[in-house]
């Protein structure tokens, strides 16, 4: 495809959201033609599935629903959205992909991560992740950082333990797939987190 598909994981709190307004306003000033995204969620159809996964008032979601419900939303944006952008040479961001669901729901659930995995390849619809940012900062220094979990969201309430797993899961990802996924230091300033990813979208050949 013409386009390149970067997305950025990590725990809650490590600066997701302030990396992707460095990176939307550098892209901006350099002409950069770009979609941002994130999931779950960034279509209509998927951003519907976002609200029914998230609401702290769904306590009987099983994980297995869970995981299917994220696999759902991703099949959806993938289809409707990034492959369409990808196809129009875009450079699309994406806040969480698939490694959150081998993270979250396999790592930190404890659900099968072949299960996820072969999830994640259906929902993927056959494209390519030409790089992942993985910001890396543990859960006790994230929600330091946030002011604490925000209790109307389902997934941050979860105990310490489970975004530990959560954490365990990104760092193993990262140690197996080198190639794909970049580590970032997130306790760095943020402008030295935008300048090492645009450096590394440089060095790559995402963006000139
Ligand atoms: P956000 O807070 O970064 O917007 O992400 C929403 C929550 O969904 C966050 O707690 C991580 C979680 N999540 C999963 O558990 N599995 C997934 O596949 C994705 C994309 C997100």
């Amino acid at each position: 495809m013409a386009g390149k598909f970067v997305t950025i994981e990590g725990c809650e709190g490590v600066g997701k959201t302030t990396l992707i307004e460095g990176l939307k306003k550098y892209f901006a000033a350099t002409g950069t033609a770009a979609v941002f995204t994130r999931e779950p969620g960034g279509t209509a159809v998927a951003e519907k599935i976002r609200a029914l996964i998230l609401d702290a008032a769904n306590t009987e979601t099983t994980p297995v629903t869970e995981l299917l419900l994220y696999a759902a939303a991703r099949a959806q944006h993938t289809e409707e959205l990034i492959i369409p952008a990808l196809k129009a040479g875009k450079v699309v961001v994406c806040d969480r992909y698939s490694d959150s669901t081998l993270a979250y729901q396999g790592y930190a659930r404890g659900l099968s991560k072949s299960l996820c995995r072969t999830l994640n390849s259906i929902a993927e619809r056959g494209v390519k992740i030409d790089l992942t940012v993985f910001l890396d900062l543990s859960p006790e220094k994230g929600f330091l950082r946030k002011g604490g979990a925000d209790q109307s969201d389902r997934l941050e309430k979860e105990d310490l333990l489970f975004h530990r797993r959560v954490y365990q899961g990104f760092c193993d990802i990262a140690r197996s797939d080198t190639e794909r996924v970049v580590a970032v230091d997130a306790s760095l300033t943020r402008e030295e987190v935008l300048d090492s990813v645009i450096n590394e979208m440089k060095r790559r050949g995402i963006i000139g």
